[in-house]
């Protein structure tokens, strides 16, 4: 047997020892509270039979894309895709990465450039965290969803116009469901001949007259630089887009690393998305569905009276801070015991004391399943 590196060893002790050691669960066959499958696409028949048939009547009988999209993986149904996209989103041109976090480390790696200044919101998915860290640009967090704070940043730091100026923040947080005050990001970002963007991954198939996500349905998608959109949720599917223009698009095809040097989606995985798209064009019955619920869920806290205990969300991400690794885990097994499956976000993937209860809604959950879940949650944590 390999001797493991001890400093290694020490690192999974130390999770071990606070609680927080992540392991891979089962899956299980408790009410879905936890998934990202908002709208229920993922399980959707008619988007799986359509991309049967799309590579049925494209004629591919190819498993895999064979190689990067750069040599021999741009098979014919990624540009199928790609103007999908751009009719959907009303946008110049669109990439397609193999996720969402492929996305965002190969964006804002190769955008950032020496000497920039990037603004970012403090609780920014990993994935944008990272793609940052890959740069050499000057990166500063402003406080979560605080204009405020960010513009005193700006004034101090700002000092010439030389150097480009990125504003970053997500519409939906992962972590919180909750948003920014997207229009005065906007205008401030604008006004100032910044550059914005935006990750839509929460957003993307729940808001929006068609689920093309919260720019859309504000109106302010011509203020954005880049906006991300990713098919591992609401979508059903798995993949992201970069949203902008030809010339943006150009850009990351020839410095995206991450879009560069791996091999491409396979045709079914386009296939796939291509037809979720149809799906969210063909109906809003599930999307209404979702959003009907999100609204009971409202409503329960408030007559339950465990409103305060939740951060303030209009999307399908409602949270509950529980601090503490011991308390929140407790908790989410109590909740579990009874039949529901419900995610507890410990640090550090939130800061340290703001441990969470991540209840994600879904289009197929029951007014019966969300006030049981509530009535459970009530009781339990009184008790605790
Ligand atoms: C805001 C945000 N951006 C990007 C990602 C990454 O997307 P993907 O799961 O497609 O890699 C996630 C996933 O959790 C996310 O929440």
């Amino acid at each position: 047997m390999p001797i493991f590196p001890k400093k290694l060893s020490r690192k999974l002790e130390n999770r071990k020892q606070k609680n927080a050691l992540r392991i891979l669960p089962n899956s299980n066959n408790l009410i879905d509270f936890y998934s990202n499958d908002y709208i229920g696409f993922s399980k959707n028949k008619v988007i799986f039979e359509n991309a049967s048939q799309l590579l049925f009547a494209n004629n591919f009988k190819q498993n895999g894309a064979t190689g990067s999209r750069l040599i021999s993986g741009n098979h014919n149904l990624y540009s199928q895709l790609e103007n999908t996209i751009i009719d959907f989103h009303h946008v110049e041109a669109a990439l397609v990465f193999n996720s969402g976090y492929d996305a965002n480390i190969g964006f804002f790696s190769a955008v950032l450039q020496r000497g920039d200044l990037v603004f970012y919101d403090e609780y920014v998915h990993a994935s944008i965290r990272d793609g940052i860290a890959m740069s050499n640009a000057k990166a500063y967090k402003f406080k979560h969803n605080e204009i405020e704070d960010l513009k005193q940043l700006v004034e101090r730091l700002v000092v010439s116009t030389e150097n480009e100026v990125y504003i970053v923040t997500e519409s939906v947080f992962s972590m919180d469901g909750d948003s920014p005050n997207l229009k005065a990001f906007a205008d401030f970002t604008t006004d100032n001949n910044f550059h914005f963007i935006v990750d839509e991954a929460h957003a993307i198939g729940v808001f929006g007259d068609k689920g093309q996500g919260l720019l859309h349905e504000l109106g302010i998608q011509d203020q954005v630089f880049a906006q991300i959109v990713t098919f591992g949720k609401a979508m059903g599917c798995h993949g992201a887009a970069v949203l902008g223009s030809i010339q943006l698009k150009n850009y990351l095809v020839n410095f995206a690393r991450s879009f560069i040097y791996t091999t491409g989606l396979s045709p079914h995985a386009v296939a796939t998305i291509i037809s979720a798209y149809q799906e969210l064009l063909r109906q809003n019955k599930n999307r209404e569905k979702l959003l009907e619920n999100i609204s009971f869920f409202k409503n329960q806290i408030e007559e339950l009276n465990i409103a305060s205990l939740f951060i303030k969300s209009e999307a399908a991400i409602q949270c509950s801070v529980i601090s503490g690794i011991d308390n929140v885990k407790k908790l989410a097994l109590k909740i579990e015991e009874k039949g529901y499956s419900v995610k507890p976000i410990l640090s550090p993937t939130v800061p340290s004391g703001q441990e969470r209860l991540r209840f994600c809604l879904h289009s197929y959950n029951s007014k019966e399943e969300i006030k049981n879940l509530l009535v459970t949650l009530n009781k339990n944590y009184n008790n605790g």
